[in-house]
């Protein structure tokens, strides 16, 4: 690292603005809990439409098939093949993106084609007209119709969202989203993800909200009601999908679909409460996890799937599983010696409503000869039935061209504010992890070159990951990383491009590339000589472009080739390294952090992440992002947790909460409702079930910067019956203090806040001393039951 001698003279360069990032009305926390739809009880026209089905009606209405099945070896819709899965297997559901690679749609088009299955579909003979519901897996815009011309907005990933710590942004995307897939004549996505990534080397990471089940139950809850609201009523809604439940996020070897191996304790503490949260917001569907636990496949189970989500949980919506899991009973979990057995043990033991089965039909012939056998119920089938066409009705399926693309909705596609959306939701997600000397924000005085290196810097791919276009993400060669910009359009801003234009008079930028991906040399010695005309080096590394199975790593050091690449640019040049990191995961650092001068962590932020990436390098935009997880220092530690238990080897790199801002915020004076915590002579109680109380902090913004400060409470409780996490997240606030101001900022205490699973599997609250910890402020109470 080069220890910068010249004085950094930090000048006003902020145009960072308090304007509500957001306009729409539908803004989130402005309307009551109750003006959002939910699942219910079942309607009487329904129960009577099931009384007149006939079986294998209703088995079709619990079978989802894959698009290619109905596409034609010419990539174009096969009428035939739709007519035989709509007259034969009555299929009430198809998925994912209606084209081959290289070749999508937009959504006009892909109201066009799914139109076509309709009319298809509807035309059948049957006993009722009922049209097929679409699901794609839209989870951060809706990137399976994003093509031209009517270009859907793509966001940032979940886990920027969670690194911005602001519910809207969620709501917001998830809106936009709903409103995008709508058009494209599709109702249903699977979204949001609510897995709780115990593992760092998962590749599913970035679909999620972070390590803390708060976190995840306050963004989950919100991107809900984006995505749905009053779905019921509201065409421009769609159904949203919890995933995956449960836990899905602590495979034991880190690899994805691995066995979890969990107590039940921990399932109830911390994975179930975001999934709670989504059932308490109204989700009207779920999707089942991959995995087993503890040796139990989910997509069988009846304690998960029955005992824990519907009886416990009290969830009444639609469940459907994920890809191929019943079959996978038999061929992958090895529960059962036979397909039609995994079928049996799947629709009997468990409230699984839909199949996704998704490449054949063998579920509806396996369901066919359960029933002829007596070893499926006809009650059974019926009682998933009703949810099915329960939900097609809340949709609007069964109302007249209710299942129709919807043109005006068509026409707002890519609109400005969903852009802005978009870009705001990247700029405060960017998380910077180290500021040596105040190197960050370039001070224009004295940077007036910079050169930028590294794979990730020159590319839209890499800063939008997977799941973007195609399930592996723009990518031409997933297993090579040949990124394939050429599918966004020419929508979207890299970070070199955002450099150059964001720069301030004076200041010129550079492009090298350096090395690629792996960390292989491609002009490293250029780069190195070209070096002595810059005053700044800003190295952008990273990951490939993957999801699931294909972005499974066996180790979670970045590339050595970029770790050795980054030493050397660090060893051979004597000025500023600013290193910024694209990645779906916390890949470990190794010497790059001790080699670069700052660390802006931008995790995936989207087609506009090189925008909000450059303003916040120049200081246009003052970074705001936490971290939603821990970064682990060493590669042996993939499952650091900032709740693991307070007895637990910690030494992180960076911990759950950590994000510098240009601005510096002191806290203080922390106060019970009116009480000053030096005063107490006692300490203050806190009783369950009594009225609950009120603390508060004041944070001062004690510099010459405009910032926005995400202020988190956290308790702890030092000696309970089983052994305390460190701390835990029961609230967070993201406030906006201009220089030189004080906000005041209160949170609400019960009793409850220490409620866990206890000894004999019950909601306990053990007596005892408590801690409340905001900032660095701490406040001490007494629990009792
Ligand atoms: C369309 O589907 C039918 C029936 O499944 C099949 O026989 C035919 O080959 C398919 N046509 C194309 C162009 O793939
Ligand atoms: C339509 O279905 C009904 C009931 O299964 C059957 O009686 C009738 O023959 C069918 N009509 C045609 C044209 O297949
Ligand atoms: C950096 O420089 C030191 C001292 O010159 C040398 O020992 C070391 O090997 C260099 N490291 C790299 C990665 O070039
Ligand atoms: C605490 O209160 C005092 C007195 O009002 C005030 O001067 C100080 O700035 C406050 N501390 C913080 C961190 O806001």
């Amino acid at each position: 690292m080069i220890s910068i001698t010249k004085s950094i003279l930090l000048v006003s360069l902020f145009a960072y603005t308090t304007t509500a990032i957001l306009n729409d009305q539908h803004a989130y926390g402005t309307l009551n809990y109750e003006d959002y739809d939910r699942p219910g009880p079942i309607d009487q026209d329904i129960l009577d439409m099931i009384q007149q089905m006939s079986i294998p009606e209703k088995i079709g209405q619990m079978t989802q098939i894959n698009q290619d099945l109905v596409l034609g070896t010419d990539g174009k819709l096969n009428r035939t093949a739709v007519e035989n899965y709509a007259q034969n297997y009555y299929v009430g559901s198809y998925l994912n993106q209606l084209a081959s690679d290289g070749d999508n749609y937009d959504s006009k088009d892909y109201a066009k084609i799914i139109e076509e299955i309709q009319e298809i579909t509807l035309g059948v003979n049957s006993t009722f007209k009922i049209p097929i519901i679409y699901g794609l897996d839209h989870i951060h815009g809706a990137h399976y119709v994003a093509n031209k011309p009517l270009l859907a907005t793509i966001f940032p990933h979940g886990i920027n969202i969670a690194a911005s710590f602001n519910p809207e942004l969620a709501y917001e995307s998830a809106s936009i989203t709903a409103r995008d897939t709508r058009a494209a004549g599709v109702q249903w996505t699977f979204a949001p993800v609510l897995d709780i990534p115990v593992s760092k080397q998962w590749p599913r990471v970035y679909e999620n909200f972070g390590e803390d089940p708060h976190l995840s139950s306050i963004l989950g809850a919100a991107s809900i009601r984006g995505y749905q609201g009053k779905y019921k009523s509201d065409r421009t809604k769609v159904a949203a999908c919890m995933k995956h439940f449960i836990a899905y996020g602590a495979p034991w070897s880190g690899q994805d679909r691995d066995s979890t191996v969990v107590s039940d304790r921990t399932i109830q503490d911390y994975f179930v409460p975001g999934f709670q949260a989504a059932i308490d917001a109204g989700v009207a569907t779920a999707m089942e996890s991959y995995i087993d636990i503890n040796g139990e496949p989910v997509v069988a189970s009846n304690k998960y799937l029955q005992k824990l989500l519907r009886d416990k949980m009290g969830f009444e919506g639609m469940l459907v599983t994920d890809w191929q899991e019943i079959e996978n009973l038999h061929i992958k979990h090895r529960v059962a010696a036979t397909h039609k057995e995994a079928v049996r043990m799947a629709i009997s033991d468990t409230s699984i409503d839909m199949s996704m089965v998704p490449q054949d039909v063998i579920f509806f012939d396996s369901m066919m000869e359960l029933v002829k056998e007596g070893r499926v119920s006809i009650d059974r089938i019926d009682a998933s039935v009703a949810r099915l066409l329960q939900l097609k009705k809340d949709v609007g399926l069964l109302e007249t061209d209710g299942w129709k693309g919807n043109k005006e909705l068509q026409a707002m596609v890519g609109n400005e504010n969903d852009i802005k959306v978009s870009l705001d939701a990247a700029r405060e997600s960017l998380t910077l992890l180290k500021n040596h000397e105040n190197v960050l924000p370039l001070n224009p005085e004295i940077i007036k070159r910079v050169l930028v290196v590294g794979p990730t810097a020159n590319n839209l791919a890499h800063l939008s990951g997977g799941w973007t276009i195609d399930w592996q993400g723009p990518t031409q060669d997933h297993w090579h990383g040949k990124i394939d910009d050429g599918q966004f359009y020419e929508k979207g801003i890299h970070i070199v491009k955002g450099m150059q234009s964001s720069a301030p008079e004076g200041v010129h930028v550079e492009y090298m590339t350096g090395f690629d991906i792996d960390g292989l040399d491609e002009n490293m010695a250029q780069v190195i000589e070209a070096a002595k005309d810059f005053d700044a080096l800003v190295v952008c590394v990273g990951e490939h472009v993957y999801s699931e199975l294909p972005g499974n790593i066996h180790d979670i050091k970045l590339p050595q080739g970029q770790i050795d690449h980054v030493a050397q640019l660090a060893n051979k040049t004597e000025i500023p390294l600013i290193t910024v990191l694209l990645e779906g995961r916390p890949r470990v650092l190794e010497t790059i952090h001790d080699n670069s001068d700052a660390i802006l962590l931008a995790y995936l932020p989207g087609p506009w992440g090189g925008q909000a990436i450059a303003e916040v390098l120049f200081g246009q935009t003052n970074p705001s992002g936490k971290l939603p997880y821990t970064y682990p220092k060493y590669a042996g530690d993939v499952n650091l947790n900032y709740w693991r238990p307070v007895s637990d080897v910690w030494d992180p790199l960076y911990e759950f909460g950590h994000g510098l801002s240009y601005s510096t915020f002191d806290y203080g004076n922390i106060t019970l409702a009116g009480k000053n915590n030096l005063q107490q002579e006692t300490l203050p109680s806190l009783s369950a079930g009594s009225d609950q109380t009120e603390i508060s902090v004041q944070i001062t913004n004690n510099s010459p910067f405009d910032g926005k400060e995400t202020v988190l409470m956290f308790v702890h409780q030092p000696f309970r019956v089983i052994t305390p996490p460190a701390k835990l997240l029961k609230a967070f606030k993201k406030v906006f203090i201009p220089a030189g101001q004080t906000e005041t900022v209160r949170f609400t205490l019960n009793a409850e806040l220490f409620q866990y699973t206890g000894i004999d599997d019950t909601l306990t609250i053990d007596d005892g001393p408590i801690k409340i910890m905001i900032g660095d402020q701490e406040f001490d109470f007494n629990v009792t039951k």
